[in-house]
């Protein structure tokens, strides 16, 4: 199976509504590695839960990110990790580490991008006022939230709506769309990747 290592520095719901459907379908992934920024997140307690191993790290013990994501890369290269999941991992990627996984990062964010990139997509979707908003999962570059759009979901915001209501109405959505989206890409890359070889070992 293909292995993905999920980022992530909060509560982690993405990465247990992956762990979830990992364990329940025949995928063509595994979840190998949980990296987390954040020593003490909610989300740690979830990688316990489901038995998936992480890398910690703070930071602020760091002086550059190069020093940490050079840290990162040889945890992923060990573990022979593939594909890079961001699931609430608020923090931008830099060349280290989009160097070695150049079109293998992927992000999902709570907006249609390119409205409202960046922390806290929920309250500014609410603060401007706009009627309809939506979930994005796209490719990472070095930008925020700005790489190629692989797949969006547009919802309707309700008059008045609470900002927990769209919130959770949102994650209801990323929860669904993540899983299916990266098993799509991983599968389809993986046949891509058996085409080639074929087409190499004939010519
Ligand atoms: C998710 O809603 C994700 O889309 C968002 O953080 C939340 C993490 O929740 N990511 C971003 O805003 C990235 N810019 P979770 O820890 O419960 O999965």
């Amino acid at each position: 199976k293909t292995k993905v290592a999920v980022f992530a520095s909060g509560t982690g719901s993405n990465f247990e509504a992956l762990m979830d459907k990992v364990e329940l379908e025949s995928l063509d992934y595994c979840v190998a590695l949980l990296v987390c920024d954040k020593p003490g997140a909610l989300v740690l307690n979830k990688a316990a839960k489901y038995q998936v191993p992480v890398f910690v790290f703070d930071p602020k013990q760091y002086n550059f990110k190069s020093e940490f994501e050079q840290k990162i890369v040889k945890e992923l290269q060990n573990r022979h990790i593939d594909w890079i999941v961001l699931a609430g991992y608020m923090r931008l990627i830099g060349p280290t580490l989009l160097t070695p996984f150049q079109s293998k990062i992927i992000n999902i964010h709570p907006s249609l991008l390119p409205s409202f990139p960046g922390k806290d997509a929920v309250g500014q979707a609410l603060a401007t006022g706009v009627k309809v908003t939506g979930v994005t999962i796209h490719f990472v570059d070095e930008g925020m939230d700005t790489g190629k759009i692989i797949e969006q979901e547009s919802l309707r915001i309700h008059e008045k709506e609470s900002r927990e209501s769209l919130q959770q109405r949102l994650q209801s959505i990323e929860h669904r769309l993540f899983p299916k989206i990266i098993q799509s890409l991983i599968s389809s890359d993986n046949k891509e990747g058996a085409f080639l070889n074929e087409k190499e070992s004939t010519t």
